[in-house]
């Protein structure tokens, strides 16, 4: 296989040291001390058919844990006889013809530190020796359908019953390890963000009245790819800031509008950056437009400066709702006792999701192993309230921790129908003076957050933020 071999591979596939992934997998085999561990790799997946793929991403677990981004792998890690195995195959001269050489399986292997590397078509009879001899099979929740099927046929599970056959004490052991991000983590996401910041820097310095909102799409995607990475999410980029996940780039720019930009890179090692920017149209914001703005940066502000290990994530999140609801009284769009209306839920009229989330190989970190593992505890439950039932963290911070703070205020049309029809919360809820808000939009603020051994530091470097910054890129 020696001719396949592309000399200049090392720059098309970037990774840690051997070291790193050794350390990750032997912490992983303390932790779970006995059984086979499976990791299925990510494969292509076709769009409209199989030959014209989507753009390849591996799994993040995977990445973790094994390093190669590549297509067409699985992982063993047997504890109870200490083999490692990648299975997989080296291309043929064929892929070679049409997709170029690569290293062999067996050399990326050993640059994670996994020697023995076999075939694809022996992982199926490698897996029923092992069921056969009563070895526990750990996996963690698929969530391609291609591998529920691998896991269906491999496992002989049906595949509604998989979900219930992932393995807690691999989710657990993996959500230990991947919530605390090591220096040379913490620096890939630095880098991250600061491609990130150029996306934003880039949209803020260019948006014109008139434009379409799909060109500044374009143009953010773009500095994302030339930065050596992806999008680490698709882009939302939109006037209509109050649709919260919204992925529709055909409006035109006019003035008076503001444009909600969330939007962020990964680098070519997949760490995620997730940045919002709220700014005008125009070159300033309107009275209007500012005091919003002030309420939401005075909360992401006041909410970042407030981190540190100890501290619960969802008291960050009602102390923000708390903030929020003050500066909502001060317009008197609320009213009333604001402890109360927050207790209540009243404030996720204007702020219906979560202050954050973590942030890592995955922009929403680690959400496949779910949600309740990754962000909740044995003493910190999920609230069932609307609104803060869609807090992802809300658990004790720890160093190494890396989260975003991303609160908002929006003015939902359909919401504040519905709540003015049902009678909702009307004592905290000033609803006829909404009536001048209700093609306002909405404003987020995001910022990507370490949590340190003492407080906490903002990664990347600073994006224009306050009315003043944002205002004189907007002015040039
Ligand atoms: N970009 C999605 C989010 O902020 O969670
Ligand atoms: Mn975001
Ligand atoms: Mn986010």
């Amino acid at each position: 296989m020696k001719q396949f071999i592309d000399e200049n591979f090392q720059h098309k596939m970037t990774m840690f040291s051997t070291h790193t992934y050794q350390s990750r997998r032997e912490r992983l085999k303390k932790d779970l001390k006995s059984g086979l561990l499976f990791f299925p790799g990510n494969n292509e997946v076709g769009m409209n058919y199989a030959g014209n793929t989507y753009h390849f991403r591996q799994d993040s677990n995977f990445l973790y844990f094994f390093g190669i981004d590549k297509p067409g792998l699985a992982a063993v890690i047997d504890i109870d006889s200490g083999r490692e195995i990648v299975f997989g195959d080296d291309l043929s001269l064929e892929d070679v013809v049409w997709m170029g050489a690569m290293p062999s399986i067996k050399e990326l292997a050993a640059r994670v530190g996994v020697r023995e590397v076999l075939p694809f078509r022996r992982l199926p009879s490698f897996l029923k020796k092992a069921r056969r001899s009563g070895q526990v099979i750990h996996f963690a929740p698929p969530y391609r359908h291609d591998n529920m099927l691998l896991l269906k046929d491999l496992l002989n599970i049906p595949t509604p019953k998989l979900k219930g056959a992932t393995s807690e004490a691999l989710i657990r052991a993996i959500v230990a390890q991947r919530s605390h991000k090591s220096q040379e983590e913490v620096a890939e996401m630095e880098h991250a963000v600061n491609v990130t910041g150029a996306m934003h820097v880039a949209a803020m310095r260019d948006a014109r009245e008139g434009q379409v909102e799909a060109e500044l799409a374009g143009k953010v995607e773009g500095i994302a790819v030339a930065g050596g990475g992806n999008l680490s999410y698709p882009v939302i980029l939109s006037v209509d800031g109050q649709i919260l996940h919204n992925h529709y780039h055909g409006n035109t720019l006019q003035k008076g509008q503001m444009l909600l930009g969330d939007f962020g890179a990964e680098t070519a090692m997949h760490y995620a950056g997730d940045i919002t920017r709220t700014f005008p149209v125009a070159s300033k914001f309107t009275t209007k437009q500012r005091e919003i703005y002030e309420i939401v940066l005075d909360a992401e502000v006041s909410a970042i400066a407030s981190l540190r290990p100890g501290i619960t994530y969802r008291e960050v999140h009602l102390a923000a709702a708390r903030r929020m609801a003050e500066g909502l009284k001060s317009l008197g769009l609320m009213q009333g006792n604001l402890d109360e209306a927050v207790a209540q839920g009243a404030h996720a009229l204007f702020f219906p999701h979560g202050l954050g989330h973590m942030i890592g190989l995955d922009v929403h970190d680690m959400e496949d192993l779910g949600e309740n593992y990754v962000g909740y505890s044995d003493t910190v439950k999920r609230s069932e309230q609307f609104g803060t039932a869609y807090l992802r963290l809300a658990r004790t911070l720890e160093p190494g921790f890396v989260l975003t703070v991303e609160p908002g205020i929006y003015f939902i049309p359909q919401l504040i129908d519905q709540w003015r029809r049902k009678k909702m919360f009307t004592e905290f809820v000033n609803y006829p003076a909404l009536k001048k808000y209700r093609d306002f939009g909405g404003i987020r603020i995001e910022d990507n957050v370490l949590i340190t051994e003492k407080g906490h530091r903002v990664l990347g470097e600073a994006i224009p933020k306050t009315v003043k910054e944002v205002e004189e890129l907007r002015g040039k």
